[in-house]
């Protein structure tokens, strides 16, 4: 029996080696795994080079610290990996020296290049104010008209195919002015109270009047009745004890420490790899929002590579984020605790903690600051009722007509409604039917209670004030509103 079993073992053997050695003769690798090549992948054209009208060109190579187009939207393709390198491309010294030389330039170009887009006129509305009382409403709309056109309402009689083709569109993207360092460009405020911040290599690029106030009031949904819990100081990790002992719960006092508590981040760290001439402790949350708020802090969008394709990203506010089911421009992400525990503090890339140094909370502790997150309320509106309508004996006869416009011709009410004026889902405005470039895809809608206090609007910050908002959506939804009505629905607005 077992000599049988022996025999024909041997037979079978031979012939799968025959066989095997008769389909590799025939170039068939019948018994080879899947191999990790690819060998007839047709790539795609990713928009570039297609000799279309619209097609786009390729990104630029560059490398870290290297200026990039200001008109990034410009381009398309694939980059070379999705992974980040550690290591600078020079010496510290090298990097120092390059952009001390770099920089004074580059700002040059950057105020020169938002100015072409934009009359930063300083002009505010009388009586108008952010919810800390201290800073103006600023006016606009400021985005500046092509040549050749005379009034948004001229312009908004246009095609949008007429606006793209003659390339007249005021709200095209707005890019980081240093796409190939990118990270986190705090404003001047910030600066000046976090001179660790600083950057080597470029400053924020919108004038201080633009921005939100500094430090901004902070509401807790615990505690209506002590208005703004800060009393207009900036809640720091040194302070916040003295502050909040006695109001909150250990767990809340816990969460917001680690919300102030600063961590290395991919370019604010202790090693070399760095944007500022010291190193130090890093970033914490509560530095790009502050109080809870937002100071217009920029980053690029942790989402997408390669690296120039991120959408350039401003900081938004962390008020009433208790009402929201979708949490970032993009990725939807469902609650507080998660974003919490992976924000991208190393745009995305974990393997550069092993360089930088890991956050490493624990999932308790990202549930405690998600959880003193969900605290966070919006600043006070007196003239809504508890609907969320109007009071009219608290508003004036224009604000009463915005509300009217908003909830019927002007069709706002669409996306933004119920008690944070939001929808809580994503949309495609399809905003490249007026202008040649990468289209954006879905964004989410952000809402619009408390807005007055969170310029610049939208998710990359292209529209300074609230006018301008209107005068985006007047076009984008072809709504072809009047003077008159635009100015009531910034009117209604600042109600929110
Ligand atoms: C660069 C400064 C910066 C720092 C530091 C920062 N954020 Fe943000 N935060 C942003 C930006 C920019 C976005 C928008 C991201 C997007 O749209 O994808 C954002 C979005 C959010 C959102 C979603 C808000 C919304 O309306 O969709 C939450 C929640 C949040 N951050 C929490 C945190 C927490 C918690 C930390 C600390 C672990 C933190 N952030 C640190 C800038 C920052
Ligand atoms: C089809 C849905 C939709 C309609 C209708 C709509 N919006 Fe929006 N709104 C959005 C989305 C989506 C965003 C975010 C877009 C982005 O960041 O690119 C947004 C953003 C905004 C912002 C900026 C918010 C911020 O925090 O930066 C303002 C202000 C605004 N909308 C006002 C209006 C007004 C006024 C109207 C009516 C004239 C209107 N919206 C109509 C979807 C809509």
């Amino acid at each position: 029996m077992k000599k049988k079993y022996v025999v024909s073992s041997l037979i079978i053997g031979c012939a799968l080696l025959v066989g095997f050695q008769v389909a590799q003769d025939l170039g068939l690798h019948l018994l080879q795994s899947p191999g990790a090549v690819v060998k007839d992948y047709v790539e795609p054209d990713y928009g570039l080079g297609s000799g279309h009208v619209d097609s786009l060109k390729p990104f630029p190579k560059i490398k870290k610290g290297e200026r990039t187009p200001f008109d990034l939207w410009n381009y398309a393709g694939k980059g070379k990996s999705s992974f980040m390198d550690p290591n600078l491309p020079m010496e510290w010294n090298e990097w120092l020296a390059f952009h001390n030389e770099q920089k004074p330039q580059l700002m040059k170009d950057i105020r020169t290049y938002m100015d072409s887009r934009y009359d930063f006129n300083g002009e505010t509305y009388d009586e108008q104010y952010m919810s800390g009382g201290r800073k103006a409403i600023m006016k606009g709309p400021i985005a500046r008209l092509p040549k050749g056109i005379s009034s948004y309402e001229q312009l908004a009689k246009k095609t949008p195919e007429e606006i793209k083709q003659k390339d007249l569109f005021p709200f095209k993207p707005l890019a980081h002015p240093l796409a190939s360092t990118a990270h986190m460009v705090f404003p001047d405020s910030w600066n000046l109270a976090h001179p660790e911040h600083l950057r080597i290599d470029l400053d924020h690029d919108y004038p201080d009047e633009y921005l939100p106030e500094f430090p901004p009031p902070m509401f807790l949904t615990t505690h209506k009745e002590l208005g703004d819990v800060t009393k207009g100081k900036e809640i720091t990790l040194s302070n916040y004890y003295e502050i909040f002992n006695g109001l909150l719960t250990p767990e809340q006092m816990e969460g917001l420490k680690e919300l102030l508590r600063p961590t290395p981040t991919t370019w604010f760290n202790q090693t070399t790899h760095r944007v500022t001439p010291e190193p130090s402790a890093g970033v914490a949350c509560f530095s790009c929002h502050v109080n809870g708020h937002t100071n217009a802090a920029f980053e690029l969008s942790p989402d997408s590579r390669p690296h120039m394709a991120r959408l350039r990203v401003g900081t938004p506010s962390m008020r009433g984020n208790y009402n929201l089911l979708q949490l970032s421009s993009k990725r939807s992400i469902r609650s507080m605790d998660h974003f919490a525990e992976i924000e991208e503090y190393f745009d995305g890339d974990p393997g550069m903690m092993q360089h930088i140094g890991p956050r490493g909370h624990q999932k308790s502790v990202a549930n405690r600051m998600g959880d003193f997150n969900a605290m966070l309320d919006f600043p006070p509106a007196p003239k809504l009722g508890p609907m969320g309508n109007l009071i009219p004996e608290k508003a004036s006869k224009q604000e009463l007509y915005g509300e009217k416009l908003f909830n019927g011709k002007a069709q706002c009410v669409k996306c933004h409604y119920g008690p944070a004026f939001v929808d809580d889902y994503m949309h495609d405005l399809k905003v490249e039917r007026f202008y040649k470039g990468r289209p954006e895809g879905p964004i989410k809608t952000f809402p619009l209670r408390g807005i007055k206090d969170s310029p610049p609007y939208l998710h990359d910050d292209r529209l300074p004030t609230l006018d301008d908002t209107v005068e985006f959506f007047n076009l984008v939804l072809e709504l072809d509103l009047t003077k008159e009505e635009k100015e009531a629905l910034t009117a209604y607005m600042m109600c929110l």
